[in-house]
């Protein structure tokens, strides 16, 4: 019997109005870009219809620049924006792009594990490690920390959030009446965080995942020490990559990154970017690309587009999605509740740690130094 097919995964990138710089003076003229809700819910609806793997919100903290005076720029916070979309569906994966060189890892932890109750199980948090120009005017910072600061710090912080996550585990929660207990402290793994960026101290006051299993985390690097940090700690990364080529060379890179740790290779998917412009043959979809392009001068105006949210996007699954369904590579229906499980990824309780395989996790109350390890 021959092996099932590869499945093919497909998350989308919610930018305001589509891809391409241009898309927005395709569509009925709207201020609702930069705040509506109205208009996220209806793409993540078609994003889910099509079975979709995910919505990733990509952002950046920072104050608005001049390049987003051309387009319209999403301004909401991703976890807001997204736990909005997850009362309006039911299985996709909700990826928020928040930092791990800004604000605090309590602040953070509280705040993704909120997001994956509220959408039971589909929250992934997608994580920055960069300090751009706009982050450092809005949060008035002084010049970007050098790449082994930077990296020391992300690692500090995400390790805060993965042991703030553990510390307070489903079974803490006895809700015993008659011993007039509801949380039995004794359960909880408090942690002791004094580290060389960040102090934090207790106990989260919620179970840091849905069903004691960690919010996914997705990273996006291109430095050497991104891969190194993405393959410890990402279950998923993201790449542009322009050929196929360079792809496959990242991919066994940080596979290989991700071995070393000690984890499955499998444990770690690569997600390269791509910018879509269908056409029924390859000539049309390079003339739409043309035509697409010239808009970024100025006139004339021309009929939506695929780079173009939602029209394009429902060409797109009308298309590909159809055809890659009808080649077994890509599903007809959702086949689990969580965002891991759909995504193929083994268990990673909370209290495992960075590179927990399918065996991972630990049981134990007690407390947890600033590493997520416990003394
Ligand atoms: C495909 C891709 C997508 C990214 N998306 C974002 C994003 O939405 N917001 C952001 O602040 N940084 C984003 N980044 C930057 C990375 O999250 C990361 O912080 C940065 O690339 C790390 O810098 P380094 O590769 O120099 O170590 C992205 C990077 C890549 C390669």
């Amino acid at each position: 019997m021959s092996a099932a097919p590869k499945q093919v995964r497909l998350c989308l990138n919610l930018q305001a109005t589509g891809r391409h710089d241009a898309a927005w003076k395709t569509l009925p003229p709207t201020a609702d870009w930069l705040s509506g809700i109205d208009y996220y819910i209806e793409i993540a609806r078609l994003a889910e219809q099509a079975r979709f793997d995910a919505i990733f919100i990509a952002d950046r903290l920072g104050v608005l620049d001049e390049p987003s005076h051309r387009r319209p720029w999403r301004g909401a916070d991703p976890v807001v924006l997204l736990a909005a979309l997850a009362r309006e569906t039911d299985h996709i994966g909700l990826v928020a792009t928040n930092p791990a060189l800004q604000g605090d890892p309590f602040t953070r932890a509280r705040a993704i594990a909120t997001l994956d109750h509220v959408s039971r199980g589909r929250a992934a948090w997608n994580i920055v490690t960069s300090q751009e120009e706009v982050t450092r005017r809005a949060l008035g910072l002084g010049e970007q920390p050098d790449d082994d600061t930077r990296y020391r710090r992300a690692e500090e912080f995400v390790s805060a959030v993965d042991a703030l996550w553990a510390s307070l585990p489903e079974d803490a929660v006895v809700a015993d009446a008659a011993a007039d207990t509801y949380i039995d402290a004794a359960r909880t793994r408090p942690v002791r965080l004094d580290g060389e960026f960040h102090r934090s101290e207790g106990v989260l006051p919620l179970p840091g995942g849905y069903r004691g299993q960690r919010p996914v985390l997705f990273h996006a690097g291109a430095s050497r020490r991104s891969m190194e940090f993405g393959a410890r700690w990402a279950d998923a990364l993201f790449t542009s990559q322009r050929v196929p080529e360079l792809a496959r060379t990242f991919t066994a890179e940080v596979k290989g990154l991700a071995a070393a740790n000690g984890r499955r290779p499998e444990d770690l998917l690569v997600l390269p970017g791509l910018f879509v412009i269908l056409g029924a043959t390859e000539a049309e979809a390079r003339q739409r690309r043309r035509e697409l392009d010239q808009q970024l001068a100025v006139e004339p105006l021309l009929a939506a587009l695929e780079a173009v949210l939602p029209t394009g996007f429902v060409e797109f699954t009308a298309g590909v999605v159809a055809e890659l369904q009808d080649r077994g590579r890509f599903r007809r229906e959702y086949a689990h509740e969580t965002f891991r499980e759909n995504l193929g990824l083994s268990p990673h309780p909370l209290a495992a740690g960075p590179t927990a395989g399918p065996s991972g996790g630990s049981a134990g109350a007690d407390e947890q130094t600033t590493t997520g390890r416990r003394r």
